[in-house]
């Protein structure tokens, strides 16, 4: 029997999705999946096609593929992870590679990894970025586990990957153990600051002067063809086109307003916690879709709480304009943010990220992807150490031009009571981080003073206490 190059456990949408990308690209591909019904499925979309071989057991699956194996999980993250690894290793030879492409939490992956390497297995921890599209025609690869095993499958995932503009494959080698569901994670967090701040600018458009459907899509459209230009811009402006089959209004004003989530953004914000490190935009970004699902609650509020009545009276370019660069600058304050905290990651983690290779790699095929990151890319091509974005060109001079325009969108959203929670700490952060003093030494008088917690001064080295009350 001849065998197969690559195998995938689990046929959802994504594992269905690669192994085409795979056959499209010239390997032979072994599939196999918990309930036979989707095999089935599956192989009646592909029929005649020698490359793409069913199996039904997991003994058939292991014997057909070429050693040292090859197999790509692509099964719900969690438990059914384990349960696979645990059917799967007495079938297995050393050397053999694993590969986990779900949105696996980091911390299952450096659990997983280090057990498995002990036992002489290669681990791979891969986040896969692209949605259905992307798994088809080239998703944004973050593989992270020993570089050895990496090595091992680099010409597969170059062929497979995203090619961005300059025919680079959107594939890098991310770091040991989690370190490339840790990027995956980030990567989400990103999608979800970026997703809430579109959200939020639309909210503005709407109480200011309330467009139709079609000419929001306008907007966005027009949005795509600058500094904005990314693929949720170029979404949003189809989304809004969409007509409802049942009542023929647009399909947007009949979904329901709340957002759902699986989990990898409350898990970055967790993490940020964990490290002391600060990612305003991106926690209000959970924060909004946790409040969104709050809709029964929203609705007897709304009732009591009634807004002002404040109308908005000025030139609907203006706000246009300026809506489009509060979105541009509080975007760059979430990717800042998301990217700043990776730096922090690495060295606590010990992964030994690659910034500009992070960046190189989300310019095609992820669902960030976005002009901004070729910028992005470059800028740490040449400042590697940065700690932050903000502080070089070009994002200082862009966000600095944009400035005015950025606080007279977040007034003028105030003004007209609309909730704005990742805009506006996005332009928080960025006024806080540009601030050499902050009121914080308030704090540490008041923690020494309930507490003796002690303070440090800004005039000589050492920690102090006195006592607030008796002391003169
Ligand atoms: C991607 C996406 C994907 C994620 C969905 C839904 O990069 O292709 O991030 O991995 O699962 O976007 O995520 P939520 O359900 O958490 O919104």
């Amino acid at each position: 029997m001849v065998k197969t190059q690559f195998g995938i456990i689990g046929l959802g949408i994504m594992g269905q999705n690669l192994a085409l990308n795979l056959d499209e690209n010239g390997y032979t591909v072994s599939v196999y999946n918990r309930t036979s019904k989707r095999t089935n499925a599956f192989m009646q979309k592909v029929p005649n096609n020698p490359g793409i071989v069913a199996t039904y057991t997991l003994d058939s699956f292991v014997n057909t593929l070429v050693k040292p194996r090859k197999i790509l999980l692509m099964v719900k993250a969690g438990p059914p992870v384990d349960r696979v690894i645990a059917q799967l290793k007495p079938l297995l030879t050393k050397e053999d590679i694993l590969i986990d492409g779900g949105n696996s939490f980091y911390r299952d992956t450096e659990r997983r990894s280090i057990a498995l390497e002990t036992e002489g297995f290669h681990y791979l921890g891969m986040g896969i970025s692209g949605g259905e599209e992307g798994a088809r025609y080239g998703p944004s690869i973050m593989p992270g586990g020993t570089r050895e095993a990496y090595t091992l499958i680099e010409p597969m995932l170059q062929d497979i990957a995203a090619k961005s503009q300059d025919n680079s494959p959107c594939v890098a080698y991310i770091g040991p153990r989690g370190a490339g569901h840790y990027v995956k994670m980030i990567h989400n967090a990103i999608e979800y600051a970026d997703m809430q701040l579109i959200c939020e600018s639309y909210a503005i458009l709407q109480t200011t002067i309330h467009p139709t459907a079609q000419e929001l899509s306008q907007i966005f459209d027009n949005w795509n063809q600058g500094e904005l230009n990314s693929y949720l811009i170029e979404i949003t402006a189809k989304i809004f086109t969409r007509i409802d089959t049942d009542t023929g209004n647009p399909l947007i004003e009949m979904i329901l307003d709340k957002a759902g989530q699986k989990g990898t953004g409350k898990w970055a914000c967790q993490d940020a916690l964990d490290l002391g490190y600060p990612i305003p935009s991106i926690t209000a970004a959970v924060e909004a879709r946790n409040l969104s699902s709050l809709k029964e609650e929203r609705v007897i509020a709304a009732k009591i709480l009634p807004k002002s009545e404040s109308i908005f009276n000025e030139e609907p370019q203006i706000i246009i304009d300026a809506v489009q660069a509060a979105l541009y600058a509080s975007k760059v304050c979430a990717y800042a943010q998301g990217l700043a905290l990776l730096t922090k990651a690495s060295k606590e983690y010990e992964y030994d990220l690659n910034l500009a290779e992070i960046a190189r790699i989300w310019r095609a095929g992820c669902i960030i992807r976005a002009q901004l990151l070729e910028d992005i890319t470059q800028a740490y091509l040449q400042n590697p150490d940065v700690p932050n974005l903000l502080i070089i060109n070009p994002f200082k001079e862009l966000l600095q031009s944009r400035y005015e325009k950025w606080r007279y969108v977040v007034k003028t959203a105030f003004d007209l009571d609309i909730a704005i929670p990742a805009m506006s700490a996005s332009l928080a952060y960025y006024n806080a981080y540009r601030t050499n003093r902050l009121p914080t030494h308030l704090i540490q008088a008041q923690r020494d003073y309930f507490g003796a917690h002690t303070f440090e001064r800004v005039d000589k080295p050492g920690s102090n206490h006195i006592d607030w009350i008796s002391d003169p």
